[in-house]
């Protein structure tokens, strides 16, 4: 059998050609990056998890008519997605204070914000992806105003959708990040969700307890990272049943 050709390897997924032209298999790793990949590890079952949970919310995002580059699953840690040009930004959506935000503006974590906050960081690992204006973004032209205008669109309507689903289920978005990417059309293009949506790039607290759900669990040596993500995946009914751990026998009348 021929192996399969390596388009691009990032940090925590690998993008391999796909069966058709125009997509892509994105296969989701075990391995945790914090701190611009300063602090690492290998963590069992994280990448199986990301799979399940970004299809979950991609899939949501498509019925609702919010695009996306998702395709399909393809098993325990792949999916199949269309292949797009990434826009070279990082869209972070805050709703509550947390992070580099409470940091740069001296804010107590968990302040509810006046009202959700889009920003912009430039991809750019070596840099640290610093967080750029939209002046710089039209001037260096990573993006165009209307461009912009679809990702304030996109980055509100992902919001409002993650917001709402895990209010459902007694979870708090504080925060998270997207990718943006291009789909050519012919002479036409437009912008879809790319990437990835899990608690790897989302800040999760459990409504009642503020308990962290998310990769703070791995940044902070808060627990098990992979508990964290399992208990989000086993609140939204997509936890693998063979992750499930053995409960006792029940009797069959
Ligand atoms: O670090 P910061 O507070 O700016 O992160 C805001 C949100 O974006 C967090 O949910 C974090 O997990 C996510 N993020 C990410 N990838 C990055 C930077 C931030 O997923 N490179």
């Amino acid at each position: 059998m021929a192996r399969r050709k390596l388009v691009y390897e990032g940090k925590a997924k690998i993008l391999y050609e796909g069966p058709e032209p125009g997509t892509l298999v994105q296969y989701f790793k075990d391995d945790a990056t914090a701190f611009n990949a300063e602090k690492k590890d290998v963590i069992d079952g994280k990448g199986a998890l990301n799979n399940i949970l970004s299809e979950f919310f991609m899939k949501g995002l498509n019925t609702l008519g919010v695009p996306t580059h998702f395709i399909k699953r393809l098993n325990m840690r792949e999916q199949l997605i269309r292949e797009v040009e990434i826009v070279p930004l990082e869209v972070i959506v805050r709703n509550y204070a947390a992070g580099t935000l409470a940091k740069r503006l001296g804010l107590e974590e968990g302040t509810a914000l006046p009202r959700p906050i889009v920003e912009f960081c430039l991809k750019d690992d070596a840099l640290g992806d610093p967080l750029v204006a939209e002046e710089h973004i039209l001037a260096f032209n990573w993006a165009s105003q209307q461009d912009l205008d679809d990702m304030f669109v996109l980055a509100h309507r992902v919001n409002d959708f993650l917001s709402g689903v895990m209010y459902g289920v007694g979870i708090r978005v504080a925060d998270f990040k997207i990718e943006i990417g291009r789909v050519y059309d012919g002479d036409f293009s437009h912008l879809v969700i790319a990437d990835e949506i899990s608690p790897d790039s989302c800040r999760l607290w459990d409504l009642k307890t503020g308990e962290k759900l998310d990769k703070d669990v791995f940044r902070r040596n808060l627990g098990s990272l992979t508990d964290a993500y399992a208990e989000v995946a086993r609140r939204l009914g997509v936890l693998p049943k063979i992750a499930v751990p053995i409960s006792k026998p029940t009797l069959i009348n």
